[in-house]
C-alpha cells in the first residue's frame, strides 16, 4: 500500500512522533511505501473558507498543504498520529484537516486509516471525543479504521520510550 502519515505534534521528542516512526518503521518493513508529514512542523494555514476550491480543486493558499496534497489522495490508508489536546486532535493536526476540505470530493473515497494518539491522563472518558470525531470523520469520508493505540499515562516529552506502546506501533504498522 502507499501510506500517508500524518503528525501533529510541535515538539522535539514528542511521544506521538515517536510511535509515528515505530509505526512506519513496521510499514515499511511490510512493504508498504510510506510520506511522512509533519504538520507540528510545517506551515499550513487554517482553510479560509473562501470555496474557491468548491471542495474538489487547487486551494488559493500556497503553503506546504501542497506538499502533502497528493501524497493523501494517493494513499490508501493515512495514520493521524497526534497528541491529545483538550480532549481533541492538536490544533496542528485539525488545521491540516480542514484542508482536506480543497481535495474532498477525492478524498473521500474508500480507504484505511489509523489513530495514534498519546495523552498524558488515564482515562476513556477522555478518550471519547477523540474517538468519536475519528469515528464520524471516517464514516464521513468513506474510510474504514484498520487499527487505533490511545495511550495514556504520557506527560513529558519522550515518555512513551520504554513502555510498551512503541512495540505495538511497530507491530500495527507491521500486519496492516
Ligand atoms: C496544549 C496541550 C493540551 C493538552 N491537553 C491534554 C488533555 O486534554 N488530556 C491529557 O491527558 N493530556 C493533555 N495534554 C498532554 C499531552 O497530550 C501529552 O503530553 C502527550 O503525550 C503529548 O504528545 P507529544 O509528545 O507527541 O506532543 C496536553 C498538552 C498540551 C501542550
Amino acid at each position: 500500500m502507499k501510506i500517508t502519515v500524518l503528525t501533529g505534534s510541535p515538539r522535539a521528542n514528542s511521544n506521538s512522533g515517536y510511535l509515528a516512526g515505530e509505526f512506519l518503521r513496521g510499514a515499511r518493513e511490510a512493504g508498504h511505501s510510506v510520506f511522512r508529514f509533519d504538520a507540528g512542523h510545517a506551515n499550513v494555514g487554517p482553510c479560509r473558507a473562501c470555496n474557491a476550491c468548491h471542495m474538489d480543486g487547487p486551494c488559493v493558499q500556497k503553503d506546504d498543504f501542497q506538499l502533502v496534497r497528493d501524497h493523501l489522495l494517493e494513499s490508501e490508508l493515512i495514520c493521524l498520529c497526534t497528541p491529545m489536546y483538550y480532549f481533541g486532535f492538536s490544533a496542528q493536526l485539525k488545521t491540516l484537516m480542514d484542508r482536506f476540505y480543497s481535495i474532498n470530493g477525492r478524498l473521500a473515497t474508500p480507504r484505511k486509516a489509523v489513530l495514534i494518539a498519546t495523552y498524558a491522563d488515564n482515562s476513556p472518558r477522555e478518550e471519547a471525543p477523540m474517538l468519536l470525531h475519528y469515528e464520524v470523520l471516517l464514516q464521513y469520508l468513506n474510510w474504514q479504521d484498520a487499527g487505533r493505540l490511545m495511550c495514556p499515562g504520557l506527560w513529558p516529552a519522550g515518555a512513551v520510550k520504554g513502555t510498551a506502546w512503541p512495540a505495538k506501533a511497530y507491530e500495527l504498522g507491521k500486519n496492516l
